[in-house]
């Protein structure tokens, strides 16, 4: 556990959200790494943290903490007016947070957005005299008046989202969340100078590096899915092999049961990296399945990862890793979620439930009764439940339809390439 303030920090979380709260083990996750950030920024660096509207208030708590509440500089507010939102009984949630902390010697630029429509007005100047901004005067002393085409952008950024989650876009690579490169481009113009380093601990995708290498910076991207270091790859690669990223790729075949089903339990206070047992283990099941990890890990009818086919179905897995047994209304909660995709047109035929440990007989038998679907000429049952423990003892594996190439980071265990 952190010391002093941020512990203080931690505890609070802990203190209105539940100790054993997905916030309160996000609070302490994230604690840690705006930790090692703020070690490796530099004196003229600036750090910006995007967050989405369930965790900015805690966020920004410990930001102040880690970072110093001093060396905030803003709070911007990412609109993305073009969100398509179902009827929903509130305002439609457009917006998301990032929090913008520097250094003292921090690099500043500033940023200009065209008017929708020229705009004339008296011209401002600096004066040194006056220490401020004054309006600008001709040598008859009569004010000066100037037409402007652009501003100073402030703190509310309008930048759709429909780059990345329109289909028809080039600059889509179908990771769930990533980014617009315009987003990531303003950033990194705004902080700092060509042949600067950006480092992106959680890039996805890889927006960051790919604004990155366009723009002119080194980058340092890290992601702990494989599939997102694989799509990253193929992202920087088709920008003309801008970098050869390092990937380290663990396999089933790497795991030893007892070390797993430790880790498993491990409570967060006692993990090296602050990761509750089954937040790693989730993580570790999903990358292990080639799927995509719920990264919000809260809400989403409980499906922690999702696979995707070669023909656009989408298999909702869910991942208990605790030590008791799960029962039936687990099982029922998960053909809830496919029930619903359905009904939202996504197409998920089947669904899959992973423990640690071996499922009773009888949860074998209700999976069982859920029924076969066929795919392409080949039978699959609709709802199957696999532990862990029998994947890494008895090599047994879930019946599952090839993945989207997309999201396959082969066969390779390890390998390095450093360019
Ligand atoms: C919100 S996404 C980032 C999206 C990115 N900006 C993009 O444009 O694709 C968060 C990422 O953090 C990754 N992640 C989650 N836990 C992590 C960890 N412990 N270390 C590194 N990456 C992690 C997830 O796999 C996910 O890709």
């Amino acid at each position: 556990m952190p010391e002093g303030p941020l512990r203080n920090a931690i505890n609070a979380v802990r203190l209105v959200s539940g100790e054993t709260s997905p916030m309160a083990s996000y609070a302490l996750f994230m604690g840690r790494r705006l930790v090692e950030l703020h070690r490796v920024l530099k004196p003229t660096g600036s750090i910006y943290l995007h967050c989405d509207p369930t965790a900015n208030w805690l966020l920004r708590m410990l930001m102040n903490v880690v970072i110093g509440e001093r060396y905030f500089k803003n709070e911007i507010i990412w609109h993305f007016p073009d969100n398509f939102q179902g009827n929903v009984k509130r305002f439609a949630a457009n917006h998301n947070t990032i929090l913008f902390y520097a250094r003292p010697g921090f690099t500043f630029h500033k940023i200009m957005e065209p008017l929708d429509k020229p705009k004339r007005r008296g011209g401002r100047v600096w004066s040194k005299e006056l220490g401020k901004v004054v309006a600008e005067k001709g040598s008859d002393g009569k004010p000066v008046y100037r037409e402007y085409t652009e501003k100073k952008a402030d703190n509310v950024w309008t930048i759709g989202q429909s780059s990345v989650t329109n289909p028809q876009s080039s600059e889509r690579v179908g990771y769930p969340t990533q980014k617009p490169l315009a987003l990531l481009e303003r950033i990194i113009n705004a902080s700092s100078n060509p042949g600067d380093f950006v480092l992106d601990p959680f890039c996805g995708c890889g927006t960051a590096a790919d604004a990155a290498a366009k723009l002119g910076r080194q980058y340092l991207g890290i992601d702990v899915s494989a599939i997102a270091v694989r799509v990253m790859e193929q992202r920087l690669a088709s920008r003309g092999g801008a970098a050869t990223p390092v990937v380290y790729r663990m396999g089933w075949e790497d795991y030893e049961w007892d070390t797993f089903e430790q880790r498993a339990l491990q409570p967060a206070a006692d993990a090296e990296d602050g990761l509750p047992g089954w937040a790693w283990a989730e993580d570790k099941v999903a990358g292990l399945l080639n799927a995509v990890p719920n990264s919000k890990k809260i809400g989403d009818g409980g499906v922690d990862a999702r696979y995707f086919t070669e023909a656009d179905e989408v298999i909702p897995i869910q991942v208990k890793m605790h030590q008791g047994q799960i029962g039936r209304p687990d099982m029922q909660r998960l053909i809830g979620v496919q029930t619903e995709w359905q009904r939202q047109k996504i197409n998920a035929p089947m669904s899959l439930m992973v423990t640690l440990y071996p499922p009773r007989e009888s949860l074998r038998v209700y999976a069982a009764q859920q029924g076969r679907v066929v795919l392409r000429g080949d039978d699959y049952p609709r709802m199957q439940v696999l532990s862990v423990q029998e994947m890494l003892t008895k090599q047994e594996r879930p019946k599952l339809p090839p993945v989207d190439p997309r999201y396959f980071v082969g066969d390779t265990q390890t390998r390095f390439a450093i360019s």
